[in-house]
């Protein structure tokens, strides 16, 4: 897989598979597996280059968790570096040559705090941190002085208040929200010799995260759409005022925001400096409920029909792989392909068996095959060893996924 596969922005969407492709190209292969399309995530990759217009992607680990993938993106000219989710990986990936890392979480893991400490090369990873609170926690952990200052990224909150306060929207991230604040902050970090003021950030969730075409109808998506429109307009002016200000203290070089679903509109702030986006890559469900952007179903997996209970019922081994985030029916898998299929409302996607109905249920044999998608991205490596790569009409290779590396992250 080389960089070249990329399909050149403006060709379109590739499109989806068909049921009896899928099939044929897996015959040989015994389920549940999971697979991933690099025709699609590759016609993904393109799309997600034209909405950033030429704003660098950073690619999030959390989204794809396969370090095969992971280098195949970067060698891509339009993606640059990672945004981590641990610390732990974040030192691992680093250990294997990943060497543009920023920890998006704040970390309280006082081991790999000190193991990152004795790092000394440019591309050590950089932390994340919103307080002073962090500043103590991390100097708390180091058993001497660190190898060179720790880079941290000092992180902006993106949320939108309207009604003067009353009302929060957005994620319980950092408390840092005004220019005064994010100031006040980077003094604090300048003023402690082990640290380095290397990058801003601020992950606008409730705009990149939440689709207008929301399963609870169109009244709710005509807020959504309003809600965002207010709020990208208050968070652009509001963000370049904090760079403003913390250039001030120090030169930061990097300024990152945005996800897969705010590719395009965070990327049209000037101060912004990288965009990051992974989910995009893979196009789990919750990225069909978007109306700016069209992307295609990259990752499936399939389980296979273990019983027929009764004529219009087909029953597969497990695959109840629901994703995080405030339950709700937008955080379940779905039967994908054949088409025609859906879940039975008393069982739902089980821990070990999901009968599925509709029309196609009828004609599935016992060894055939259901492909369903996930509610989000990266979230299914946990459930699976390795991807199956797929490229026209083959297999191209498998590849370990995190799980497969004997990774346990989050
Ligand atoms: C800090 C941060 N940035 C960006 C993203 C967007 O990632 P994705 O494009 O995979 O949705 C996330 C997702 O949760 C995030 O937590």
């Amino acid at each position: 897989m080389a960089a070249t596969d990329v399909v050149r922005a403006g060709a379109g969407p590739a499109p989806e598979r068909a049921y009896e492709e899928l099939e044929r190209i897996f015959a040989g292969v015994d389920a549940p597996f999971a697979l991933v399309d690099l025709d699609a995530l590759w016609s993904n990759a393109a799309e997600l280059l034209g909405r950033a217009a030429g704003t660098p992607i950073r690619v999030a680990s959390k989204s794809v968790r396969c370090r095969s993938l992971l280098a195949n993106v970067l060698a891509t000219s339009g993606f640059q570096g990672l945004m981590t989710f641990t610390l732990p990986e974040s030192l691992w990936l680093h250990g294997h040559g990943f060497d543009d890392l920023l920890l998006a979480y704040p970390s309280a893991d006082r081991g790999a705090l000190a193991e990152l400490a004795r790092l000394d090369g440019d591309g050590r990873p950089i932390l994340m941190v919103d307080s002073v609170e962090h500043l103590d926690y991390i100097e708390a952990s180091l058993s001497g002085e660190p190898a060179r200052p720790l880079r941290v990224c000092l992180e902006l909150d993106t949320g939108w208040w309207p009604l003067g306060g009353r009302l929060k929207v957005g994620a319980k991230r950092s408390p840092v929200r005004t220019p005064e604040q994010a100031q006040a902050l980077a003094r604090a970090i300048v003023a402690r010799p082990r640290f380095e003021l290397a990058a801003l950030m601020g992950y606008e969730g409730h705009i990149a995260g939440v689709g207008d075409h929301p399963l609870d109808g169109r009244l709710q998506g005509a807020l959504i759409r309003w809600m965002k429109r207010r709020s990208v307009a208050e968070l652009a002016e509001r963000r370049a005022a904090v760079v403003a200000a913390v250039r001030e203290v120090a030169p930061v070089p990097i300024v990152n925001g945005g996800g897969t679903g705010s590719v395009h509109t965070t990327g049209a702030e000037a101060v912004i400096t990288e965009i990051t986006a992974g989910s995009g890559l893979f196009a789990p469900l919750l990225f069909d409920r978007y109306s700016s952007f069209s992307l295609t179903p990259a990752a499936l997996y399939a389980m296979p029909v273990v019983r027929r209970p009764s004529g219009g019922v087909a029953t597969l081994l497990g695959g109840g792989y629901p994703a995080s985030g405030g339950a709700g029916r937008d955080r379940l898998p779905a039967p994908y392909l054949p088409r025609g299929l859906r879940f039975d409302g008393q069982e739902g996607a089980g821990e070990v068996q999901t009968p599925v109905i509709g029309s196609a249920a009828a004609s599935l044999r016992i060894g055939d095959r259901v492909y369903l998608r996930h509610a989000k991205a990266g979230e299914l490596c946990e459930r699976f060893a390795s991807l199956y790569l797929l490229r026209g009409g083959e297999i191209v290779d498998e590849v370990p996924t995190y799980r497969g590396e004997g990774r346990t992250e989050l």
